[in-house]
């Protein structure tokens, strides 16, 4: 099984180029399901969640074609279609579940594997069960899988969710554009990739606005056009790497972003004491040797994003002073800790908070990873450590994190694959 080794005390100097998101990336790729026209995406990010969604995709009948270097897929949904996702593909990756949307919207019928759960959680489906059942979809769940069907096609309706789900208000968004009449969705995830996914749906030729902070209203089409469409970047990649930069007392250039995106993350950096300059698409993050303690917790966006909770963890190890962190989105988001703590980390978890003592020196470790963050995080907290640590299971940032290796030695860190 590969492994990662890294050999830390380097401050990280140099550009990083931010790849395209992940988690716009695979919403998008589900949507195409919608459509009989031509569809090309471009800016896919090389990762392993995308592998895994290109491959149900094509069991689904899907014909994909790479452009490997102009970095564009070519995607034709037009004919032969099956509605049956397997447990094979969805267990792997639970954003498998986007693909039961626009397979209802589209054939009235789906069979779809449910996802399960996960390391950092439960993360059940139910809040998208119950607001495709308002568009008139009936299920049961049969020996794992989602039985569904639309008898008369899907209906446009009003819908509150529960509760704010990123996936359950990208599947309703994408079913919903070929439902009959108008559908509101109320209390709706407002992630850049949710607005991404809008913004890719409008040019395949769908109905969608904005009316509200976080209401989108949706009139069904009948008919959808050929697209081409660029994701945007990566904001948790761009995080990742400006953690790294702080954290090593480094200097790094993040390019190809849009730093007002990721608004909140900047500040966080800031009032602890980074100095991160932003421009246009670019951001400059600066080391420095001290860093303020803070209190603060994980929200939906433009909330503190959960997905960077791990990473931040590890440069608050290095504070002045006692830290905490409530994570408020998963319940067992909290992996990393312990695996920071045979490094020298003082963590302390309560429920769901984290209490983080400060300026700990971390010591190289052999490490396991948990889930896709925690195993950037300890990555991160190896770069600042004397020896060599080993992080072993890296198969879980694989899917997320597009040349990690090469991305870190570019900027000078000392870090490689072996097996
Ligand atoms: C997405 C992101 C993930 C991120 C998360 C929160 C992708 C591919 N993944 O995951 O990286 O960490 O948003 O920002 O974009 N919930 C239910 N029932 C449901 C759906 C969700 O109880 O039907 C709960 C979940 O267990 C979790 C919370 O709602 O506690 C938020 O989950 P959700 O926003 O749906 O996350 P994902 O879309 O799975």
């Amino acid at each position: 099984m590969e492994k990662l080794e890294v050999i830390g005390v380097k401050k990280l100097k140099g550009n990083i180029k931010i790849s395209g998101s992940k988690n716009s990336s695979l919403p998008i790729l589900a949507a195409t399901l919608l459509s009989d026209k031509k569809v090309h995406i471009i800016n896919l990010p090389k990762v392993k969640d995308i592998e895994t969604m290109i491959l149900l995709l094509r069991s689904l009948g899907s014909k994909v074609k790479f452009n490997k270097k102009k970095k564009l897929i070519n995607i034709d949904n037009s004919k032969n279609i099956k509605t049956f996702a397997s447990y094979s593909l969805v267990k792997t990756m639970r954003a498998g579940i986007l693909v039961l949307g626009p397979l209802l919207a589209r054939f009235w019928k789906a069979k779809v594997s449910l996802p399960g759960g996960c390391a950092i959680g439960a993360r059940p489906v139910d809040i998208h069960l119950k607001a495709l059942s308002k568009l008139g979809v009936k299920y049961k769940i049969k020996n794992g899988y989602i039985h569904a069907n639309a008898p008369k096609g899907l209906i446009g309706n009003i819908i509150k969710f529960s509760k704010i789900s990123v996936g359950a208000t990208e599947n309703l968004i994408i079913a919903s554009s070929l439902a009959k009449g108008k559908t509101i969705l109320k209390n709706c995830a407002i992630e850049p990739e949710i607005k991404d996914l809008i913004n890719c749906l409008r040019k395949m030729g769908c109905n969608i606005k904005w009316s509200g902070k976080r209401t989108i209203t949706i009139i069904g089409v009948k008919k959808l056009l050929d697209v081409k469409y660029k994701v945007m970047f990566d904001r948790i990649e761009a995080g990742t790497y400006m953690i790294a930069s702080a954290l090593t007392g480094g200097n790094m250039k993040i390019t190809n972003i849009v730093p007002k995106i990721i608004n909140t993350e900047i500040n966080i950096l800031k009032k602890i004491g980074v100095k991160v300059i932003a421009k246009e698409n670019t951001i400059r993050v600066f080391g420095t040797k001290k860093i303020k303690s803070i209190k603060l917790k994980t929200s939906p966006y433009p909330g503190f994003p959960t997905d960077l909770q791990a990473q931040l963890m590890v440069l608050l190890c290095k504070a002045d002073g006692r830290s905490e962190i409530s994570e408020e989105i998963f319940e067992n988001r909290f992996m990393h800790a312990p695996e920071l703590n045979r490094m020298g980390a003082k963590i302390r978890i309560s429920g769901n908070r984290a209490i983080i003592e400060g300026n700990i020196n971390f010591k190289a470790a052999e490490l396991m990873a948990t889930d896709l963050r925690a195993s950037v995080s300890l990555i991160l907290a190896a770069l600042t450590t004397k020896g060599k640590s080993v992080l072993n299971r890296i198969y879980h940032l694989d899917r997320g994190y597009e040349y990690i290796e090469r991305k870190l030695r570019k900027v000078g860190a000392r870090i490689k694959r072996t097996s």
